[in-house]
């Protein structure tokens, strides 16, 4: 068992396990690092861990043509129905959505989460188990005491964190996250896209996980 993970920029990736496929918050139109196209990209699941628009992306386009069943928080799903999306697996924090290679859960996240104005619901962070690992995709967010909880309950064993500042955690922040966590292998997210963030990762440091800096485009096997 295994699971290919490729960092399409931003906070967006495509984790796939050899027969199913899974994009996490797909911000490839009008990101500026993106190198690859929303054509180019296909799955079965789709999931989003907000509302915000570098983070919803090219859902409708990515997921309407690959006939991908999207999850997400049930403001955001009642949105995408209204795009004309149908395969549609609303959810909330701390529920879990059964998938055929595993499943999605919702875990919190303390930012906000809205899309032209209209509420999207609670921003999440999502815990995918596929191919007999657990991955843990912060989201947006600051750090918060219950990712120790987190930590306890998923046992993630890579985890995908922001390290951008300004709107989610810093570097330093996001090692102390990662410490809570007790990953194995560490993921920076949300950087670099925009001149408003940190331009590296210089000062994510987790104690104990690996750090896997990847870019747009970068693929790598967890066996
Ligand atoms: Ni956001
Ligand atoms: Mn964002």
């Amino acid at each position: 068992m295994a699971i290919d993970i490729t960092f399409l920029g931003h906070s967006g990736f495509l984790l796939s396990d050899g027969t199913h496929s899974l994009v996490i918050d797909p911000f490839l139109t009008g990101n500026p690092l993106a190198t690859i196209s929303p054509q180019q990209l296909s799955c079965d699941y789709l999931a989003l861990t907000h509302g915000h628009a570098d983070h919803i992306g090219d859902t409708v386009d990515i997921a309407g043509r690959s006939g991908a069943t999207v999850i997400a928080a049930f403001e955001i799903c009642n949105w995408l129905g209204e795009q004309g999306l149908q395969k549609l697996e609303p959810g909330n924090h701390g529920g879990t959505i059964v998938t055929a290679f595993g499943s999605v859960a919702f875990t919190k996240a303390y930012h906000s989460s809205s899309y032209e104005g209209r509420y999207m619901g609670m921003p999440a962070g999502l815990v995918v188990q596929m191919g007999g690992h657990t991955f843990y995709h912060a989201g947006d967010t600051d750090i918060f005491g219950d990712m120790a909880l987190i930590g306890e309950i998923y046992r993630p064993d890579v985890v995908a964190l922001p390290v951008g500042d300004r709107f989610t955690m810093g570097p330093e922040q996001a090692s102390r996250a990662c410490d809570m966590l007790g990953a194995e292998l560490a993921i920076p997210i949300h950087y670099r896209t925009f001149d408003l963030l940190r331009q590296d990762a210089v000062g994510f440091n987790p104690a104990k996980a690996a750090v896997l800096q990847l870019n747009p485009g970068d693929t790598h096997r967890l066996d």
